[in-house]
């Protein structure tokens, strides 16, 4: 039997630390006192006043470990977030007076056990500003923040991309129509990045339970965390660079692993498409429009008396046989399947009688817990115990068998309707099997611990049942709910949005920081899910959406169809032309969904992330922009930041030259000037450049795109699925760089886009380089190919963009071929020989 203990590591009735009250001045912080030698570890130190111990480890040069517990009472040495690996990687340190230094970082800790991070130059990145306190209530950590800090991070949480200033609580809450106030929301990634001086860490606070995050809107000169219970067990991840920063917490949590290619596609869906009939339309009328799509999604309607893992046999007869009609046409059927199971005993529901016959549901006074959700009264898996999701897993054979290609995880906050709380209560008990990669030993947790990870093991227990019925094709779950390292296991969005502009505009900061981290599959239900878009709301969504990592428009029931052909032809041209763009630039954004699953950047970035310095006074460009991003390495998309607002706005790009990449005329923002405001600002921001921002007028259907010089865009023919074989070349797209002296780089990755097999090889990557040369000749390295997959093409057609031929021609392994004038600049198709080649284009 499992014993069952509150919170194991809550603070116990320990009285504030009475050292620490008499030590807390500043003094300390700034001379800490020699530590006593027995305070050295070989990774780091542990520290104890009188009730507590401080231990500090050293994971990485660049990674620190911090957990505080009262003395002699360690808490496990346990996560759901932190791959095992890294967890418990070390390294040595360089044993100090004060404390102890790595090659990237010096930590000092006073004897209030106050810590202070410096770099090795002296830089402060980061100070207690009072000790930790610790109470019967729970833990608070204060930091040091100055007015120049920027937040950024904590997944999904709406409002500004910076969070200075504000706060928040994780509690995993079903928030049908939120707003930018509306706190807590679907997910709790207690991860985000502090930014100050063109200095960057990263900080997870490793706890399940509520925490709390205070970036100094209580007082402007601190910022804090903290949890009723549970572990005070936080990692800091040093940059400088925001970038680095987050290639380490996808080293800490796993990087968002390559997504099938078709996820990547357009996807089409409505709670509810009912009957079978309405599915088949809507398929038929996408191929028919020539609407390129790869996903039709089905939402609870399908089930028989919203019963998950059921079908209605009267609504949709034959089950398998749409879903092959519908694979027939090169579309890929998601099928919704929450977690919660109807009770339902002696119905023949085989999710029920099998989940109740090997006791898989969670408990409330020793009996099974019962909460009303969709199907009415629902039991809840236990899905903290290995044996239970191994039973879910097993629940989609069916649905697999049938074809389906992907699942739909939603409603895993969980959602319980019968309380204001809309969850189930604290008391609600969890079984931890205790598997060695966690670290948990097996043991009894209330909800509260559990609560915030529930979802997580819930698309875990889907992602692995998909592994283990189809193990060499790439599953596809989406998640509502999730925590930290949640991006392992599925892709999200950002629920129950509504159809305004405002949430048309709060998509960007919300999938931005969601990006941050972790979770680089992500969106925003297109058109908004309550409520009914205007036709121009819809247009200007599905535009945005072409450029966002999951493109699915989905809407509620009861609201106007949102399909792309709902308006109109005017609106449906203008909206099938974005979702065709996305489908050309397929190359380009698969080639990012591989970076992110190998480094963790995330496939639309902040400006910040590419241009860390690309103010003055080093403040992310993003607070300037807040419509602006970059969708991979080189495309920066500058929506407008009010999209109702039909005035014209301002378009800030980093320093450089840069290209429309619609027109692919040229922009150059390399000129050095400092406006008379800022100088005044700040009389030493000089060499910086700060050009006046520019002014754009887009009309609806113009979504003002730029490239910067020196970028290399892989692109292909239009294709109405991902399943179709373009037809022609791979095309490369060159923005010639500004001199002769810029870098010019761009990557292409592909595969069979389905299955692991690049694992053992079956890939194709390409690392691009170019030169412009001083009289204007420009020339395209190809590499030798890394990988022996054999791609579609045959042929490379090389666009030039920004270069002025002098012979019109180009040379390449002794040929001379002529040169085509495009739209957009010139351009000259060549064999992909395989091997290595360098095409001049003079
Ligand atoms: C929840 C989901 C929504 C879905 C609906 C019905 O509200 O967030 O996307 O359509 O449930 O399943």
């Amino acid at each position: 039997m499992l014993a069952l203990r509150l919170a194991p590591t809550r603070p116990r009735s320990l009285s504030v630390c009475v050292l620490c009250a008499t030590l807390a001045s500043p003094l300390f912080a700034q001379a800490p006192a020699a530590l006593p030698s027995s305070a050295h570890t070989p990774t780091g130190l542990q520290l104890s006043d009188s009730t507590l111990t401080l231990r500090v480890d050293a994971l990485r040069s660049d990674v620190l470990r911090v957990r505080l517990y009262p003395n002699n009472h360690p808490a496990e040495d346990a996560s759901w977030a932190v791959l095992p690996a890294s967890r418990t990687a070390s390294i040595a340190v360089t044993p100090e007076p004060a404390g102890f230094s790595t090659a990237d970082l010096r930590v000092a800790v006073a004897p209030d056990l106050r810590l202070t991070i410096s770099d090795l130059a002296g830089h402060v990145l980061q100070s207690d500003a009072l000790p930790i306190s610790w109470t019967p209530q729970g833990f608070t950590v204060t930091k040091t923040k100055s007015d120049v800090d920027h937040f950024f991070g904590l997944g999904d949480k709406p409002g500004p991309l910076d969070r200075a200033g504000e706060a928040f609580t994780m509690w995993n809450s079903d928030s049908f129509g939120f707003q930018e106030s509306t706190d807590p929301i679907y997910k709790s990634i207690p991860f985000f990045l502090e930014m100050h001086d063109s200095r960057t860490l990263g900080i997870l606070l490793d706890n399940t339970y509520r925490t709390f995050f205070d970036f100094g809107r209580k007082n402007t000169a601190q910022y804090t965390f903290s949890a009723p219970a549970g572990p005070l067990d936080y990692y800091i991840l040093y940059g400088p660079e925001p970038k680095h920063v987050i290639e380490t917490y996808a080293w800490l949590t796993g990087p968002t692993p390559l997504p099938p290619l078709w996820s990547l596609g357009y996807q089409q869906s409505r709670y509810s498409y009912t009957p079978r009939s309405e599915v088949e339309d809507v398929a038929a009328h996408l191929r028919r429009d020539k609407i390129p799509a790869d996903g039709i999604w089905l939402d609870i309607d399908y089930q028989y008396k919203y019963r998950p893992f059921t079908v209605d046999p009267v609504t949709f007869p034959d089950f398998p046989g749409l879903i092959h009609n519908l694979a027939a046409q090169h579309f890929h059927a998601i099928l919704i399947a929450d977690l919660h199971i109807a009770d339902a005993p002696n119905q023949n529901y085989p999710a029920y009688d099998s989940g109740v016959a090997t006791d898989q549901f969670v408990k409330q006074n020793g009996k099974t817990y019962v909460g009303d959700v969709w199907p009415g009264p629902s039991v809840f898996p236990d899905f903290t115990r290995a044996t239970t999701r191994t039973w879910f897993a097993s629940l989609y054979k069916d649905f697999v068998n049938d074809g389906a290609a992907g699942f739909w995880d939603d409603m895993n906050e969980p959602a319980v309707f019968t309380y204001p709380s809309k969850t189930m209560p604290d008391d609600v008990v969890h079984r931890i099997s205790g598997e060695e990669a966690e670290g948990f030993a097996p043991r009894l947790a209330f909800h509260t611990e559990i609560h915030n990870i529930y979802g997580m093991e819930n698309s875990r227990a889907t992602q692995e049942g998909l592994l283990t019925l189809q193990p060499n094709l790439r599953p596809f779950v989406l998640t509502r709910a999730t925590y930290a390292g949640g991006q392992r296991y599925a892709a999200t969005w950002t629920g129950d949005n509504l159809a305004t502009w405002n949430h048309l505009r709060m998509t960007t900061p919300q999938l931005l920081n969601l990006g941050l981290s972790g979770f680089s599959l992500s969106g925003a239900d297109v058109g908004g899910f309550g409520g009914s878009p205007s036709p121009d709301l819809l247009t200007r969504w599905l535009m945005l959406a072409a450029f966002q990592p999951i493109d699915r428009d989905h809407a509620a029931k009861g609201t106007r169809p949102h399909e792309p052909w709902a308006d109109g032809p005017e609106q449906e041209t203008i909206r099938r032309h974005y979702i065709e763009e996305r489908y050309r630039l397929l190359p380009y954004l698969y080639t990012t969904a591989e970076e992110t699953s190998r480094n963790g950047i995330p496939i639309i970035r902040p400006l910040f992330l590419e241009a860390p310095h690309a103010t003055a006074d080093d403040h992310p460009l993003d607070n300037d922009a807040p419509g602006e991003f970059f969708f991979g390495p080189s495309l920066l998309v500058a929506a407008s930041p009010l999209p109702d607002d039909v005035a014209p706005y301002e378009v800030h790009l980093p320093p450089g030259v840069w290209y429309d990449y619609w027109t692919g005329a040229r922009l150059d923002r390399r000129e050095t000037l400092i406006s008379r405001d800022l100088e005044l600002r700040n009389p030493t921001a000089t060499g910086k450049s700060q050009l006046p921002p520019l002014m754009v007028h887009p009309a609806l259907g113009d979504l003002p795109v730029y490239v910067h010089a020196g970028a290399i865009i892989p692109m292909q023919p239009l294709v109405q699925s991902t399943e179709e074989k373009p037809n022609g070349p791979l095309t490369l797209r060159v923005y010639a760089p500004a001199d002769t002296s810029t870098p010019c780089t761009g990557d292409l990755y592909t595969d069979d886009g389905a299955t692991f097999d690049f694992r053992h090889g079956a890939y194709l990557r390409l690392h691009l380089t170019c030169t412009i040369s001083v009289d204007g000749a420009l020339t395209l390295n190809i590499p030798a190919r890394e990988g022996d997959f054999h791609p579609w093409w045959t042929q490379f057609r090389i666009e030039a963009i920004g270069f002025t031929p002098h012979t019109a021609q180009a040379s390449t392994n002794g040929h001379t071929t002529p040169l085509d004038h495009t739209d957009v600049g010139y351009a000259v198709t060549v064999p992909d020989t395989g091997r290595p080649q360098t095409i001049v284009l003079h």
